[in-house]
């Protein structure tokens, strides 16, 4: 691993952080940071560049929120093992999507169907039409004229981002009302998730590859094994994160180590039941290990927009370790550090906004 970068200007975070406390903030974000970012080579440009963007961030977390950084009570009964075996992957049965989104899927599929079609099917649901009318007049697409109606959005967006949009919905409805889990705060969930989608989606944009909703989608979605094995294997989960906590590990390597597969996986599991297309299914099950991807570019994004967007703090747990680093992924997405930092400072310029709009309704 190389020296920590010597750390100064750079670490100005969005963010006020009082006076008094600022330095001591900073001292506290900086030892942080080093130890979330243990193992992590820091001679490479990016990561020494999101290690620095970061201190300011955790600072200012810090003096929010602090609570997010107290110790959790002793959890008494836990210990490294798993009390009863987990589930092959295999065996984990995912909730069924809306039927809704079976609906769409098909008339999707269907070349013959019209777009009138669409439209009636996601009239019939009042969340879905309301999601889909509040994303295409937000800043998002950044249409000059309200947009409000469902035929006319169809007509605008077109079929493959009616399917990203309606994915985006059915997936985090299905999850979204999960019972209050010790350490999965779906609130911070989300909101790394968003900053994940739109990462992506405002990577791909820039730089004119691939289709940006579905970039969005996977980024948005590239967690959702997290929640469906607390679901699943609650206990066996809790045990991965508490592992992961005591080994300053990043999660996925203690469930791989516990499980046999990661939360990724797990994602990629869902993703296949509900029939979604395989290139967002494997971009969601090999987000913690890219090399598995062959060279997917959508793949090495969602890889990068992680990590990045974890290095600045936008992630459940803000003391976790960095989750694993790839430099053949980083090389895939093409991101360099000045690139890299504008896309963050973009995402974090409207992510309440859109936390707002995808938690209403
Ligand atoms: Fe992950
Ligand atoms: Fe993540």
């Amino acid at each position: 691993m190389a020296d920590i970068p010597e750390t100064g200007r750079d670490e100005a975070a969005p963010g006020a952080v009082p006076d008094a406390a600022h330095g001591a903030a900073l001292d506290a974000a900086r030892a942080l940071q080093a130890r979330r970012f243990a193992g992590i080579d820091l001679s490479h440009p990016a990561a020494a560049a999101l290690f620095t963007a970061g201190i300011g961030r955790l600072a200012a977390l810090l003096a929010a929120e602090p609570r997010l950084f107290e110790k959790d009570a002793p959890a008494g009964t836990t210990s490294h093992k798993i009390g009863a075996p987990p589930k092959f992957i295999h065996e984990i049965v995912p909730p069924p999507p809306p039927d809704v989104f079976f609906k769409l899927q098909r008339v999707l599929a269907d070349e013959n169907t019209t777009n009138e079609d669409i439209a009636g099917i996601v009239s019939a649901d009042p969340g879905l039409t309301g999601f889909l009318l509040r994303m295409v007049n937000s800043v998002y697409y950044g249409f000059p004229d309200k947009i409000d109606t469902v035929s006319r959005a169809v007509s605008l967006l077109g079929r493959r981002e009616i399917f990203s949009h309606a994915a985006a919905r059915a997936v985090s409805e299905v999850y979204r009302d999960m019972p209050p889990r010790r350490y999965l705060n779906m609130r911070r969930f989300w909101r790394h998730s968003l900053a994940c989608g739109l990462f992506c989606r405002a990577a791909s944009l820039a730089a004119g590859v691939g289709d940006p909703e579905r970039y969005f989608v996977a980024g948005l979605l590239h967690d959702i094994g997290k929640p469906q094995l607390l679901l699943a294997l609650p206990a066996a989960s809790e045990t991965a994160v508490e592992a992961a906590r005591m080994e300053n590990v990043h999660q996925s390597l203690a469930e791989q180590r516990l499980f046999g597969y990661d939360h990724g996986e797990v994602a990629g599991m869902v993703f296949a039941k509900w029939n979604f297309p395989e290139e967002l299914t494997d971009a969601v099950s090999h987000h913690h290990h890219p090399e598995r991807a062959q060279g997917s570019h959508k793949t090495a994004m969602v890889h990068a927009a992680d990590f990045a967007v974890v290095a600045l703090g936008i992630s459940v747990d803000p003391r976790a370790h960095m989750p694993p680093f790839s430099p053949e992924a980083w090389e895939t997405a093409g991101l360099g550090p000045e690139p890299l930092l504008e896309l963050l400072n973009a995402v974090e310029t409207h992510l309440d906004d859109f936390v707002a709009m995808f938690s209403a309704g």
